[in-house]
């Protein structure tokens, strides 16, 4: 049997244990699937003495994980701490300098240096992988570079933030508003240190903007992916949405069209019975859209221990096996500067606003939204309320710039009555 591959874990939290308990409880199923066996030589945490609930007295101990690093006793780093910059992007540099492979689990690290981290490695002919970083469990990372490497990708859509889906199938399960539903989502752990990271969409972005490198063979750009969180979200639009058939998903959806790269990461409502309309809780999904192998859908953990460790897992066994895939699927001096799209391919808009109910108010909106060159599906008015009346319009396909446009003349309109909504009805 070749020689055992030498692990080194820097972070020892949810991720870090899980990979840890892997290891220890598969490790002869590890050893017969990657034909070595692959052993954890040191550990780099914070704090030494935290309990743990693991035995980690076999592993040496590095308090600087840059150190851990460059041990002579590590063939493979991983990197499971977290953090755009400071120690996982030091330690990250220090292995790939010192001639080791990297597995990672940190979203933000990639998305914001997974092109220069990637040349560095390859240009040193080592490997770094990241399965764990988007979606946790789902081998979406695996199904793009290799079970689809024969497919031009049209489109890749996901709900890659299980904290957000948790929070909006709440709010519509139990009629409870965003703020009551965030709280619960604190208490129950699910929020990350920062919460903006999760409701505000960034954290999913990071994601979307790895799969979309991937799946496009350009360079990562997440600094051009469209944002909005979930924090505008009302019970009352998830309930009008659900009248009209759709859910309301915080939605990551990457194309290249005519425009250029559209990455986008924002509140979308799509059809309650697709598949990503009937996602429910803490659970993500992955939809990938191939020329040849048509439309895959993966769905299940996002995120947790076992998961997340799963993920680390594959990638280690991965290169225990002699994998030297490239990070993004090809060689990473060959992915192109993206050219992104200056506005997000016309959509179906789900328009919500309250009207004085009075003569002609109607015909009024109807005629902003004409003058913006948008046409109507499907409108709605529900009970009046005193002298005020709910409307939902349905518009077909109109350009978002449309949309604002014919939005900022509402308020001329002298009919509306507060602020309209807007949310985009993705085709999936
Ligand atoms: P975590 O529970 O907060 O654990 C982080 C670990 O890193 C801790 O053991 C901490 O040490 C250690 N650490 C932090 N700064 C360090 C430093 N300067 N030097 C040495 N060790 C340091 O985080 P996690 O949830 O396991 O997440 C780890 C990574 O996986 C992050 O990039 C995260 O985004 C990603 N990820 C997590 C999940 C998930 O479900 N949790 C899912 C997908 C991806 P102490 O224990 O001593 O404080
Ligand atoms: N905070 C993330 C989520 C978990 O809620 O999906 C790790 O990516």
């Amino acid at each position: 049997m070749p020689a055992p591959l030498r692990l080194g874990l820097a972070g020892l939290g949810t991720v870090g244990i899980g990979v840890v308990r892997i290891v220890q409880r598969h490790a002869d199923l590890i050893a017969a699937r990657a034909g070595r066996q692959v052993q954890i030589t040191a550990v780099s945490a914070r704090d030494r003495s935290k309990s743990r609930d693991a035995d980690l007295s076999a592993f040496a101990w590095e308090s600087d994980p840059v150190a851990l690093a460059r041990r002579d006793d590590v063939d493979l780093f991983i990197e499971v701490m977290g953090g755009a910059d400071g120690p996982a992007k030091h330690a990250t540099e220090a292995a790939i300098a010192a001639g080791k492979d990297v597995v990672s689990a940190n979203k933000a690290l990639l998305a914001h240096h997974g092109q220069a981290l990637a040349e560095a490695a390859e240009a040193k002919g080592h490997v770094i992988r990241f399965e764990a970083a988007v979606a946790g469990g789902i081998p979406a990372i695996k199904a793009l570079t290799e079970g689809l490497a024969g497919n031009r990708i049209r489109r890749v859509i996901g709900v890659l933030n299980g904290t957000c889906n948790y929070i909006l199938t709440r709010m519509e399960s139990a009629g409870l508003p965003y703020d009551a539903v965030f709280e619960e989502a604190r208490a129950l752990g699910y929020l990350e240190a920062d919460p903006t990271l999760d409701v505000g969409g960034i954290d999913a972005a990071h994601k979307l903007s790895l799969l979309a490198a991937i799946a496009f063979g350009t360079r990562v750009s997440f600094d051009t992916v469209e944002i909005d969180g979930i924090g505008k979200i009302s019970v009352e639009d998830i309930r009008r949405a659900a009248d009209l058939g759709f859910r309301i998903k915080l939605l990551g959806v990457a194309q290249v069209t005519g425009r250029g790269l559209e990455q986008r990461m924002t509140p979308c409502l799509v059809p309650a019975d697709s598949p990503l309309g009937q996602l429910q809780g803490g659970t993500n999904m992955v939809v990938l859209e191939g020329d040849a192998a048509g439309q895959i859908v993966l769905r299940g953990a996002g995120a947790g221990e076992g998961p997340t460790a799963s993920a680390v897992m594959a990638d280690v066994i991965d290169i225990a096996r002699g994998s030297r895939l490239s990070t993004f699927g090809q060689p990473a001096h060959s992915l192109a500067p993206p050219i992104p799209a200056a506005a997000a391919t016309p959509a179906p808009h789900y328009l919500r606003m309250t009207l004085l109910d009075r003569p002609g108010a109607l015909a009024k909106i109807a005629t902003a939204l004409g003058d913006a060159g948008i046409s109507i599906d499907r409108m709605r008015q529900y009970g009046h309320l005193g002298a005020h009346a709910p409307v939902l319009i349905v518009t077909h396909k109109a350009a978002p710039q449309d949309i604002a446009h014919a939005i900022s003349r509402f308020a001329a309109t002298g009919v509306l009555v507060g602020e309209p909504v807007a949310i985009r009805i993705e085709e999936v």
